[in-house]
């Protein structure tokens, strides 16, 4: 039996039922066995140097230690004009500001749903990108943008096969992600 592995997830919408909640819910229900997710909510004060003069906020020094202690991290956002939610990138903005930077090295999955054809592609990808100043290790594939979200989901629940499919091979995809992290972390 191979060591349990935590994550730590972020969804980029607040709404209440918000359509990436629901597909982040449909992840998380499709991990493989060992594998557990807890889910951190951003309704964060923006982003602000002289708050951060202050002190971070309670509840972004409580992210970065779940970040710290977690084994993978997992990014859901809807796309909002072609980018990933402000919500969202305001709380990656407050956890680059910490030292330790929480994303780098870290093993990262990132899907998305959205109202258009792209399923929140381009959110995706701008994602990917800022990860690369981070240092994280996003997983590439499988890609997994739900479009047209308002079909995919009834009475609260993922019903489109295809999309739950993917969201069960993504969760393998990290899981093996982190294990070949720690796997390079023995080798001297
Ligand atoms: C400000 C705003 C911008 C949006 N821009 C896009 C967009 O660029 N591409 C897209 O596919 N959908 C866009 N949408 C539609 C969202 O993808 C859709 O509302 C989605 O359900 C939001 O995610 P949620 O259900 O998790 O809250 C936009 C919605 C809002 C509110």
């Amino acid at each position: 039996m191979s060591e349990p592995i935590k994550l730590v997830a972020f969804c980029g919408s607040l709404r209440k039922a918000s359509f990436n909640r629901l597909a982040l819910t449909a992840f998380v229900e499709r991990l493989p066995a060992g594998v557990t997710a807890q889910t951190i909510e951003i309704d964060w004060p923006l982003y602000n140097a002289d708050i951060q003069a202050q002190g971070f906020p309670a509840p972004v020094q409580a992210a970065q230690k779940a970040m710290l202690e977690a084994d993978g991290v997992v990014l859901v956002s809807p796309e909002y004009n072609y980018g990933p939610s402000g919500v969202l990138k305001n709380a990656i903005d407050w956890l680059s500001r910490m030292t330790p930077q929480p994303f780098a090295a870290k093993p990262i999955a990132i899907f998305g749903a959205a109202g258009g054809a792209l399923g929140s592609a381009r959110a995706q990808y701008q994602l990917r990108q800022i990860l690369v100043f981070l240092d994280g290790r996003p997983v590439n594939k499988p890609e997994v943008m739900i479009a047209q979200a308002q079909n995919r989901f009834t009475d609260g629940k993922l019903t489109d096969e295809t999309a739950g499919k993917l969201l069960a091979d993504l969760g393998a995809s990290l899981a093996l992600a982190v294990r070949q992290a720690r796997a390079a972390a023995n080798v001297k």
